[in-house]
């Protein structure tokens, strides 16, 4: 399975599908890693591991439908099966997203559909919530929606601040991305209406309270 990689900035999570493949759990090729940013960090640790990277600035583009075209073609030619929108920051558009159904995937850090769009940490916090955490998804076009593979779920702190919140969901968004990738290449994972069903999954059953005493 061929996968393509979009980012616009860090590329931590890039990081952990890349390390993932070189440590031969991810069952599947990250192809081809593209960038709207120009000089997003991410490229470096992708070149640096001999991976093919492109960045199609959007900004170079008259309209949303020209720059999308320019991102389909790129994955297309790099023959891409699976599309990671890994901390990519711009909003694809119906048409996109309905060519790519089933075949793109985003992570987003919160439980989903709590918490959709920007400042999930800051936002968590002021909600009060006692856990929140990160969704692998299925992207359908509405912002932040779409059948859920993954979660990974942690306990908000007293003394959390958004900044330690986010290294503690981000250090689970590390573990599920590549986790997600590697059920869908294995060909376990299934889109039944808005409900993922995943083969031979196992699942935690032990509820968690917080705060406990
Ligand atoms: C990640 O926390 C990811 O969940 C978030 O952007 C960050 C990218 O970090 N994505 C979204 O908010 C998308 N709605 P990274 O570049 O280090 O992977």
């Amino acid at each position: 399975m061929n996968i393509g990689v979009l980012i616009s900035g860090r590329g931590s999570n890039l990081r952990s599908l890349i390390e993932a493949q070189v440590g031969g759990q991810l069952s599947a090729e990250i192809a081809t890693v593209i960038s709207n940013v120009p000089d997003a960090s991410g490229l470096e640790i992708a070149a640096s591991h001999g991976i093919p990277i492109k960045v199609i600035n959007h900004k170079e583009f008259d309209s949303r439908k020209n720059f999308e075209g320019a991102l389909n073609k790129a994955l297309i030619l790099a023959d891409i099966d699976l599309i990671c929108l890994a901390g990519f920051m711009r909003i694809l558009s119906d048409t996109f997203v309905k060519n790519w159904r089933d075949r793109l995937i985003n992570v987003h850090p919160s439980l989903l559909p709590s918490f959709k769009g920007l400042n999930t940490h800051e936002r968590a916090l002021e909600a009060g919530v006692c856990f929140t955490g990160c969704t692998i998804h299925f992207v359908r076009p509405a912002m932040d929606d779409g059948p859920i593979i993954l979660q990974a779920a942690i306990p908000t702190l007293p003394q959390d601040t958004p900044e330690t919140l986010a290294n503690r969901v981000l250090q689970q968004e590390h573990i599920i991305f590549p986790l997600a990738v590697r059920m869908i290449a294995e060909g376990r994972v299934k889109v039944e209406g808005n409900v993922v069903k995943i083969e031979g999954a196992s699942f935690h059953s032990a509820p968690i309270i917080n705060p406990f005493e």
